[in-house]
């Protein structure tokens, strides 16, 4: 399976990455940003500022958002990732760089070894690519059951989940009871814009994945993420053989 498709794409770069930091764009940013800080900071005072908050940070453009937000004001947040095993070098190289620019160890999740190892014997190495099922069960090893280790013990999860991301996310709440995993799931980007999110970005020179100028707003495994076309959908690129109606890997299940 290739993810390569032939793309028109402006000379000057991605222009996605770098919005033009208009008045209006900034202010828009500072109350967005103000409006995520307070539901943060009242996440910790509900539900506990001793580990019962958790922050799942899988490094994209919104959750590097939110990884600045957290670790500049010091909030007693726990943030941890999930490495699936297949991600990009390039997001192994934007772990190392943000262990460095915000002088901390991450805290990374794996999947069940014994389990890979039989889906891998059983169904082949790139098994996702046969079908649905397949590739859900992939997921389920490699993110779902990691997460549920994650979540233990917690009250509250953070995402970075966006409603205009997808028509998977059309209408997300910013706070929301996530019967799934059986505690509280916060999204405090949901309303945010993706030029929101870039303009906060630039003006905090906030680290981000080199693969974002290079036309992948989305990015989750590399052989499940691909880059897209200027007027995609942001997540045309992950699971692009499939339904969009699909397209969601188990860690967001909706109500
Ligand atoms: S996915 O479900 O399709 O993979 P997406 O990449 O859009 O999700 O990310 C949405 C949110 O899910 C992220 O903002 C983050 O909170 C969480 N998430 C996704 N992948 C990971 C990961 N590998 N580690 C930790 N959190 C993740
Ligand atoms: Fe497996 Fe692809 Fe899901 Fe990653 S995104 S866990 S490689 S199916």
């Amino acid at each position: 399976m290739s993810g390569n498709v032939s793309m028109l794409r402006p000379k000057g770069g991605n222009p996605a990455t770098s919005p033009e930091l208009t008045d209006e764009l900034r202010t828009a940013v500072d109350a967005r940003a103000a409006a995520a800080r307070e539901l943060l900071a009242s996440a910790v005072a509900e539900f506990g500022g001793d580990g019962e908050v958790a922050f799942a940070n899988s490094f994209g453009a919104e959750d590097m958002v939110l990884t600045e937000l957290i670790l500049r004001l010091g909030l007693p947040i726990e943030i941890f990732s999930l490495d699936t095993g297949r991600l990009p070098a390039e997001t192994y190289d934007l772990m190392a760089r943000v262990e460095k620019h915000y002088d901390t160890r991450l805290k990374v999740y794996f999947p069940d070894a014994a389990a890979v190892e039989t889906y891998v014997r059983n169904e082949g190495i790139n098994a996702f690519y046969e079908s649905v099922d397949l590739r859900k069960r992939c997921c389920q090893i490699r993110k779902v059951e990691p997460l549920r280790r994650a979540l233990a013990g917690k009250k509250a999860w953070i995402t970075g989940l966006r409603a205009s991301q997808s028509t998977t996310r059309t209408g997300l709440p910013s706070s929301e009871y996530d019967k799934d995993n059986g505690l509280q799931k916060l999204n405090p980007l949901a309303e945010w814009s993706e030029s929101e999110i870039w303009a906060f970005i630039r003006i905090n020179e906030v680290p981000y994945n080199a693969l974002h100028d290079q036309f992948y707003p989305s990015i989750g495994c590399a052989p499940c993420t691909r880059a897209i076309a200027v007027g995609e959908n942001v997540r045309a690129g992950r699971w692009w053989w499939e339904d969009p109606t699909l397209k969601e890997c188990g860690l967001h299940v909706k109500g």
